[in-house]
């Protein structure tokens, strides 16, 4: 009964055309389309930031994914919100007050996602995971795209699900149809992929292929 999602990552599209490639997606059959927001202290890479996101709303439908790679997430929640993000998504690497974030996101409408590192361990985010919409567990780590996948994180993923049957469980980081298989097995079912759908000559056929072998 847990809806198979997909979410492109813009990072692997062109930033010239964001609108375009958003609304390509959408076509093309992408569930969320996932922004990845990096400031280049919490991560060693730059992107964007609300303001873009707040350009981007009126050119589409899309859930708008925020996933925030950045330092003192709290500052940022209401930027979001204006900006018409539909989740966001904040490291608990990145605060003390985790709780308070979760609380913050919601009173804004929007849905609470909480992540973690791939050296994180799964123990950090159980106490917060009955508060969340989402959970989302880094199979690389976070920064770039175009990274190997790491399948020892999906023991996080396995010992998610058995706790919490009914939660979204997202992974992010080197996901192709293979990858998606893997993480489907353990229990995820929202899988984020920039290289493996932009990076192909077929973009509408590898959102395809990653939702049949998700599925399985
Ligand atoms: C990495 C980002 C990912 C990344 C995924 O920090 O969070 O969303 O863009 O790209 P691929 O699918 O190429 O690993
Ligand atoms: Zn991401």
């Amino acid at each position: 009964s847990l809806k198979i999602k997909i979410a492109p990552s813009l990072l692997s599209g062109d930033f010239a055309y964001l609108a375009r490639d958003c609304e390509r997606m959408v076509d093309y059959g992408a569930d969320y389309l996932h922004m990845d927001v990096m400031d280049g202290h919490f991560v060693p890479n730059l992107t964007i930031g609300a303001p873009v996101i707040k350009s981007l709303r009126p050119h589409t439908k899309g859930f708008l994914d925020c996933h925030l790679m950045v330092s003192s997430p709290e500052k940022w929640i209401d930027d979001f919100a204006k900006a018409g993000a539909d989740q966001v998504g904040f490291h608990i690497e990145a605060t003390n007050d985790a709780g308070s974030i979760i609380d913050k996101i919601h009173k804004l409408n929007m849905r609470a996602c909480i992540t973690l590192k791939p050296k994180t361990p799964v123990d950090d985010i159980l106490p917060f995971l009955s508060k969340v919409d989402q959970v989302l567990v880094m199979t690389v780590e976070p920064g770039f795209g175009g990274q190997k996948f790491m399948p020892e994180m999906l023991e996080k993923v396995r010992t998610i699900r058995k706790q919490f049957p009914e939660l979204d469980i997202q992974v992010d980081g080197g996901i192709g149809p293979t990858e998606a298989r893997l993480a489907s097995s353990a229990g995820a079912n929202v899988f984020v992929a920039g290289s493996a759908i932009f990076n192909t000559p077929d973009p509408k056929k590898a959102i395809e292929e990653i939702r049949r072998m998700g599925t399985e």
